[in-house]
């Protein structure tokens, strides 16, 4: 087999995900350019020994993995990933309390269990939309490194009732077959159609369905429930979870922490926590973001463009303003550039610009 077809071929392994067979090629590719292009074969080789192989995510996997979807539309009624959080989601003493103990309870598993002892296996999380109910569930699954299956119940819920019994029951019959954390986001969408559905018997199975799940939940895997309505939500349900976490709007100095944490300086952060009054982070995350790319896009200073981002005034024109006028003052008083320039600690080059444009406008004006 000539040069070419391997690399063909090595494309389609690529395409259909087949590491194994990708790597042999690979190899294969190595062995065949050794002769003509042998920096080539030993860089193959090189990468081949030193990449570390990443497990693909669920969507990517071949069929025989049984990923749950839907009987008609054949779609995936579940997201499946290897997550990795990098940043930890900001908590209230008492949610960063309550996740560390069962943190620390889960890393104890065996132990527990091999003493006759149940280790907590649901939280039900509530609270506003954009406080970090979603990334919780997802830094939880990367700190226990599991992987991590979500059902939106708000997808689900949309298809015909009957089918959306089947879809829910497959989504867990699948999640309790393997060790994982499997949340169940958008919880209260079923106590929300209940509340105007006709079909009503339905509904109340379902509910049933779930709330057998939450009990019989297996102590090798984890359940985790987010809401914006708790209050949707029946006693019953509260009642079955381990532990309840309610997620709180960020206050000013939640807004402070999370900013600096960000590497936004303190004055910068300060004032934007007395202006900003939308009540989440992730509206903060997406302002950052913004300011993110405007930095890079138009070759401003990150917080400069921060504060843009939040409507402050700008902190570089009034410094530099400042500075100019600390300069034409100097200048007023007879001093030349040279000692204007040391005095100050500014460049020369600074000075002599800042009086030629002082100089110049005068002229214009
Ligand atoms: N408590 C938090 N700490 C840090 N970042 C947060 C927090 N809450 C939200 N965010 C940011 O906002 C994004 C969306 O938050 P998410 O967890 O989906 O909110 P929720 O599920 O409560 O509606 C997150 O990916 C993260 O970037
Ligand atoms: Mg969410």
């Amino acid at each position: 087999m000539n040069l070419t077809e391997l690399m063909v071929d090595l494309v389609k392994d690529g395409l259909k995900h087949d590491i194994r067979s990708f790597q042999m090629r690979a190899r294969r590719v190595a062995e065949a350019s050794k002769d003509n292009n042998p920096e080539l074969a030993k860089a193959i080789i090189r990468t081949l020994k030193t990449t570390p192989i990443r497990r693909q995510p669920a969507e990517w996997q071949p069929a025989s993995n049984h990923l749950p979807v839907d009987q008609d539309s054949r779609q995936s009624l579940v997201r499946e990933e290897e997550t990795v959080v990098a940043n930890k989601p900001h908590w209230d003493h008492l949610i960063a309390k309550t996740i560390k103990e069962f943190v620390f309870e889960r890393q104890n598993e065996q132990k527990l269990v091999s003493h006759g002892l149940q280790p907590a296996r649901s939280l039900l999380l509530e609270g506003p939309p954009g406080v970090g109910k979603t990334m919780t569930a997802r830094w939880l699954a990367s700190e226990l490194e599991l992987p991590l299956i979500t059902l939106d119940l708000t997808t689900v819920i949309n298809s015909l009732l009957g089918k959306t019994g089947n879809n829910i029951k497959s989504v867990l019959d699948y999640a309790r077959s393997k060790k994982c954390v499997l949340l169940l986001d958008e919880f209260d969408s079923i106590a929300k159609r209940r509340s105007d559905d006709s079909d009503v018997g339905e509904l109340k199975r379902l509910v049933t369905v779930l709330l057998q799940t939450i009990d019989d939940w297996p102590h090798t895997s984890i359940l985790v429930a987010a809401t914006n309505h708790g209050e949707l939500l029946d006693p019953a349900i509260w009642r079955r979870f381990d532990h309840v976490l309610h997620f709180s709007p960020p206050n000013k100095t939640d807004v402070v922490r999370f900013l600096t944490d960000r590497k936004v300086d303190q004055k910068t952060s300060n004032e934007i926590a007395s202006v900003y009054t939308e009540k989440s982070y992730s509206s903060l995350e997406r302002m950052l973001h913004k300011a993110k790319k405007a930095a890079l896009l138009y070759e401003i200073d990150h917080n400069e463009s921060i504060r843009q981002a939040f409507g402050l005034k700008s902190q570089n024109i009034s410094e530099r303003d400042a500075r100019d006028s600390e300069i034409l003052k100097l200048h007023s008083e007879g001093l030349n550039k040279t000692q204007i320039s040391s005095q100050l600690g500014i460049s020369r080059p600074t000075v002599r610009r800042v009086i030629k444009k002082w100089q110049e406008g005068d002229n214009n004006a």
